[in-house]
């Protein structure tokens, strides 16, 4: 029996030598020192043994079982101490390595030029205005002297949708209507940025959404030379202190008389490049003087007030100045474009 309580002794320590992780050494314990390990056995056993024999392998067999214990403790921090090692190691931190460069967000090129132009304005006096993106025909088209199959209808290709009489706002003019009725008969200075969206053919110019800025002002003394003045005056705040402008007759039905203003081509400074299209000039928005009718709709009495109001794209005066060959690229969401900025 103590021959045994040897051999049992020297082959879970032979064992033991050969565990290498805590996984193994807990199945070595059960083997070794659980309940119906060879040990267990003759400790359960002790009783039925001669007298004379049991004091003996009584205390033999608990000295093995506290060896193989002790062995089991020590084994089990060996085991520990070396993990803990390697993981200090190979995880270890150079605190010296220069640290990871952080991505940084940017406004988008459209944000950025729709800020400044705002900005531009607020400095100006103008106050800023949200209107809505969904708006009905009656604000959109008839409010604004377009009653149903006007054919100036066709200038602004619409999305309508399933709400009769319900469209996506083809430009900012309807916001006019909206300050209009909300503020008569009190002066308006107001700008009015917001999405448009038009049930465009795209190509490299037109896209089926896109930001306008409208201006409406709205007094008692306004005249075409305020217009002219006022519009001039943002254009060297936006481009140069020393840009020309010009005015050509234009026709919107909700202005009259109607001018868009062209700035003198800042690439070419008026020589004609591929940019101005080799006329000189570079179209940045559409005026007017509010038209009686629409004054009239706004609650104005077009006797007593007079206005002027204008249109212009941010998107397209980011164009111009970064010589962007697509509007599509504001939307494209591409990062190679979007990072440039
Ligand atoms: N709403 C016109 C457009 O989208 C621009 C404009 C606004 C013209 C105000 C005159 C006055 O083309």
């Amino acid at each position: 029996m103590l021959d045994r309580l040897n051999n049992i002794e020297a082959e879970a320590r032979s064992e033991l030598q050969s565990v290498e992780d805590e996984a193994a050494l807990q199945s070595w314990k059960v083997k070794h020192l659980g309940r119906s390990a060879a040990l267990g056995s003759i400790l359960d056993g002790l009783r039925e043994l001669a007298k004379e024999e049991r004091p003996a392998v009584g205390r033999r067999a608990n000295e093995v079982k506290t060896a193989l214990e002790g062995a089991y403790e020590a084994r089990l921090g060996a085991l520990r101490a070396r993990a803990l090692d390697r993981s200090l190691r190979e995880e270890r931190l150079d605190v010296s390595l220069p640290g990871r460069p952080v991505a940084r967000g940017r406004l988008h090129p459209a944000t950025q030029m729709l800020r400044r132009v705002i900005a531009i304005w607020a400095e100006m006096g103008f106050q800023v205005y949200r209107s809505r993106d969904v708006e009905t025909d009656e604000y959109n088209f008839e409010l604004l002297n377009m009653p149903p199959y006007h054919p100036a209808r066709d200038q602004w290709d619409t999305f309508f949708t399933t709400q009769p009489g319900v469209i996506l706002r083809t430009h900012t003019s309807p916001g006019q209507i909206h300050i209009m009725r909300e503020r008569a008969p009190q002066p308006i200075r107001v700008v009015l940025p917001g999405m448009c969206y038009r049930y465009e053919q795209q190509d490299a110019s037109h896209e089926i959404q896109f930001n306008q800025v409208e201006g409406l002002a709205v007094g008692e003394r306004i005249t075409f030379a305020d217009l002219k003045g006022t519009l001039t005056s943002f254009a060297r705040r936006l481009f140069s202190q020393t840009v020309r402008t010009r005015f050509r007759a234009g026709h919107f039905p909700f202005t009259e008389p109607s001018a868009e203003m062209d700035i003198e081509c800042f690439v070419c400074s008026g020589a004609g490049c591929k940019v101005c299209k080799n006329t000189g000039w570079l179209e940045v928005l559409g005026s007017g003087m509010v038209h009686p009718t629409v004054l009239a709709n706004g609650g104005y009495d077009p006797e007593r007030f007079s206005g002027f109001a204008f249109g212009m794209g941010p998107e397209r005066l980011t164009m111009l100045k970064h010589q962007i060959e697509h509007i599509r690229s504001f939307w494209a969401n591409d990062l190679r474009f979007l990072e440039q900025f």
